[in-house]
């Protein structure tokens, strides 16, 4: 009986756990959306969390697949070798790698070298996890 009990206490610490972890993420997540609004990067991109519909910049729905082959592309002419990474540069350098069919956009992204560390990091984590944590309305 004491073996049980040992067992389930430790399925309720590890529930609590993964509840606390996802309520970070989503807090995380959260806080990441409200940057990409305060930016106005829906004015020029298409996103559904965010509830964006701009056509001057790539779609952002399933940007981390798409950073992913970018990265992988012979084209490539960044220098990022993850997700995270890639992302990092499109926000503060875009100009290091133009996405094929917007190379000449009207509305050319402006570099967000002003953004907060902190900011930049929520941003991202939005951008990554968007389908989990912020449902599509
Ligand atoms: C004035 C229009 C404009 C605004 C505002 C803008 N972008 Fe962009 N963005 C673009 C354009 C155009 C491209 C494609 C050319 C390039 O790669 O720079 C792009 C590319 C990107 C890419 C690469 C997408 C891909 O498919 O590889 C990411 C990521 C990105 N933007 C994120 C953001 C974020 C985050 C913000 C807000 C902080 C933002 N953008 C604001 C115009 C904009």
């Amino acid at each position: 009986m004491p073996k049980v009990r040992y067992k389930l206490g430790l399925l309720l610490i590890f529930g609590f756990l993964t509840v606390l972890a996802f309520a970070q993420d989503k807090e995380k997540a959260d806080y990441g959306l409200s940057v990409y609004k305060s930016y106005y990067c829906g004015l020029c991109h298409q996103d559904t969390a965010a509830e964006s519909q701009g056509i001057f910049g790539p779609n952002h729905d399933a940007i981390a697949v798409i950073a992913q082959a970018r990265i992988l592309d012979p084209h490539y002419s960044g220098k990022a070798t993850t997700v995270e990474d890639y992302l990092r540069e499109s926000v503060l350098e875009p100009e290091a790698y133009l996405v094929p069919g917007f190379e000449f956009s009207r509305h050319r992204m402006p570099s967000y070298k002003h953004m907060s560390e902190e900011e930049l990091d929520a941003l991202i984590f939005f951008l990554l996890h968007q389908q989990e944590v912020v449902p599509a309305q």
